[in-house]
């Protein structure tokens, strides 16, 4: 490990208490061994897991890059998030404690957690899901999320997840691609005092969805809503019927078997399904827990992200169940009643580690600091960040107003791709504002350029991956050859991560952001193609392109610009009317902040839109080479 003063710039140095603490001591050690024997040091952390019979080899890269994992093993990550637990003292922790916004709170311990999970795995059976069907989840951050994740995994069919803060085209899009039979659904879901109507989206998004053959709906809020009459039925109806007992057998699955599939945006195009696995995603999601937020059984970890995002995925479900941690999972709004509610549910359930995002510190911290110093936090022990890069002076906010210069601060850069922690310290490395530090154990970057080779310390560069990883993505869901040309083709051999980064004198790397046409808005991955569909479905909207800019709490907003059709004059109403339009197409996160009419826009002489001309002019930098500009 670094010593004290050895590094450059403004650098944290782990305390004697975070030291003795943490379960990994020698950084450098477990690193080195990692690197020399990669199958190695993954056999060791996947023999900490039970499956039903051991791999044969650990890694095939004879089909590159379809890398398999763990090949001839027979697991189901179900098995190690809820059934090995239930022979230990374990079964009688509690595996999740949940708030609802409106104040409500339910608990689960690992045996209840299970029993529910079993019942609910039946009803599946019972309607018909087999190994290998999709099933739509479009839920509320509410327990029976993580139920109905864990019963599709229990019994070997593939959940996709869909954000409840998404709207009908996603949903409908999503729906469709995946060929879902069934969708999982709530009445509603609590958000800043008010009601969100999942229900009535899937409604409308299911007619134009014929693959689903039912929906099953959770009673969350208790509002009238429709039920369809042999479509529809209700989770509280079928958790009763005499078919839902608790005893259901986990599916022995392939280690390569899919888990789930989860849309992300892409460069172009419709999002895509990620594709994960059983086997290899879960030694990952496992290790990466352990080792970056040592969870260890006296702790009380707070993901506070979405479980319809790949945070929550690998870090609410999956992750802290693997470990035989206790979760602590809060239905709404970080400032609903009031700014305070995430520091009043810290001290009142004792969270020892709370693992966030840049954008909602941001946002905290624009009500000052009064409001968290009204709570006692000093449960807390280790912090941690995700989505988007932090600004220093958010991180240093962090830092001192939260974690009271006591706890160091996880920055964990990673994708839905990756399925796990890529780059990111572990509690005793010493810690840069802003930067992720350096891979983690067995992998390792580069920062290249255009023609693939190394830039100089400092500079700015593609960000690539050069050894695989077990939680790495297995495909694009229906599309290997998108897979292909997606991660693989740009620099054969390494995988290619849609970032801009560099490096600095001692090693560590920092994130400056996508080179795609990606645009973080508050940690949320939106394709600029999604947002210009959207507007283009407008009847005013003949042509349509998004960009992101700088935003103080979000860290970028969308901008669009729109060449309306003859007949239409632009006007403040109309601007107001194509957000709200995209806002209910595709979700209120997508809505743009501002909206420009324009009479052309700068277009590459094959007619791709030149959105990086968009950006400069709206940021009144240089344009850049312009060569390839129509003119
Ligand atoms: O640009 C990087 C940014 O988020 C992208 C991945 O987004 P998504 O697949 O939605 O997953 C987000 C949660 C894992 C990356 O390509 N990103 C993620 N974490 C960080 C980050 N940028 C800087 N620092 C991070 N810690």
């Amino acid at each position: 490990m670094a010593q004290q003063g050895s590094l450059h710039g403004e650098v944290y140095y782990p305390s004697p208490e975070v030291i003795a603490r943490a379960r990994l001591k020698d950084w450098d050690a477990l690193a080195k061994r990692a690197q020399e024997d990669l199958e190695g040091f993954w056999a060791e952390e996947a023999s900490e897991l039970e499956w039903y019979q051991k791999w044969e080899r650990v890694l095939d890269d004879s089909q590159k890059p379809f890398y398999k994992w763990f090949i001839g093993g027979k697991v189901n990550i179900v098995h190690n998030c809820l059934d090995r637990h239930q022979t230990t003292y374990r079964k009688n922790k509690l595996a999740l404690i949940w708030v609802g916004e409106p104040g409500d709170v339910r608990t689960y311990s690992y045996f209840a957690l299970h029993r529910e999970v079993n019942q609910f795995a039946n009803v599946l059976k019972a309607m018909g899901i087999r190994k290998g069907d999709r099933v739509t989840i479009y839920m509320p951050r509410i327990p029976e999320i993580v139920i109905a994740m864990l019963a599709c995994a229990k019994i070997g069919a593939i959940h996709s997840v869909v954000y409840g803060g998404f709207s009908v085209d996603a949903l409908q899009g999503r729906i469709e691609d995946s060929q879902s039979r069934m969708v999982i659904t709530a009445d509603g879901g609590w958000m800043n005092g008010k009601i969100v109507e999942l229900k009535k989206t899937v409604d409308e998004a299911l007619k134009r969805c014929p693959s689903v053959e039912s929906v099953i709906v959770v009673k969350r809020t208790g509002q009238e809503i429709r039920m369809e009459p042999g479509r529809d039925y209700w989770y509280h109806e079928l958790i009763k019927l005499p078919v839902a007992n608790g005893h259901c057998p986990t599916e022995v699955m392939d280690a390569e078997d899919p888990l789930f599939i989860l849309y992300t945006s892409g460069t172009t195009g419709k999002p895509k399904a990620i594709l994960h696995v059983h086997g290899g995603y879960m030694v990952g999601v496992y290790s990466t827990l352990k080792y970056v937020f040592d969870i260890q059984d006296d702790d009380r970890w707070w993901c506070a992200a979405d479980p319809g995002w790949i945070t929550g995925h690998s870090y609410i479900v999956y992750g802290p169940l693997l470990l035989g941690a206790t979760s602590f999972m809060y239905e709404g709004a970080p400032t609903y009643p009031y700014p305070d509610r995430w520091w009043a549910l810290i001290e009142k359930y004792g969270i020892t580690i709370l693992y966030t995002a840049p954008t909602a510190i941001r946002g905290l911290m624009r009500f000052g600091e009064s409001w968290p110093n009204r709570h006692d936090l000093s449960s807390l022990r280790l912090l941690g960040t995700v989505g988007e890069p932090i600004n220093p002076e958010a991180w240093k906010w962090y830092y001192r107003v939260i974690g009271k210069e006591r706890c160091p601060i996880m920055d964990t850069w990673w994708q839905t791709e990756t399925g796990m922690f890529m780059i990111t310290p572990t509690p005793v490395v010493p810690l840069k504002p802003g930067s992720g530090t350096r891979p983690f154990f067995g992998q390792e970057a580069d920062i290249l350029d255009e023609q693939g080779n190394p830039v100089p310390v400092g500079e700015e560069g593609y960000l690539v991956l050069k050894r695989p990883w077990p939680a790495m993505l297995r495909t694009i869901y229906g599309d290997p050859e998108r897979y292909v040309k997606q991660y693989w083709s740009k620099y054969p051999g390494l995988y290619m991560t849609g970032d801009s980064a560099r490096r600095d004198e001692d090693g560590y790397f920092w994130i400056i952001g996508r080179v795609d046409d990606v645009i973080k808005v508050s940690g949320y991955r939106l394709g600029t193609a999604e947002i210009e569909s959207a507007l283009v479905s407008h009847p005013a909207v003949a042509e349509a392109a998004a960009i992101g800019l700088p935003h103080e709490v979000k860290g970028n907003a969308i901008h669009a610009y729109c060449l309306l059709r003859a007949g239409y004059t632009p006007s403040e109403a109309l601007a107001e009317e194509l957000r709200q339009h995209v806002a209910q197409h595709l979700g209120p996160i997508a809505k743009p902040e501002k909206i420009e009419f324009v009479t052309s826009l700068p277009k590459t002489r094959s007619g791709k839109i030149m959105r990086r001309v968009l950006r400069a002019r709206a940021l009144g930098m240089p344009e850049g080479d312009l060569s390839t500009l129509e003119e």
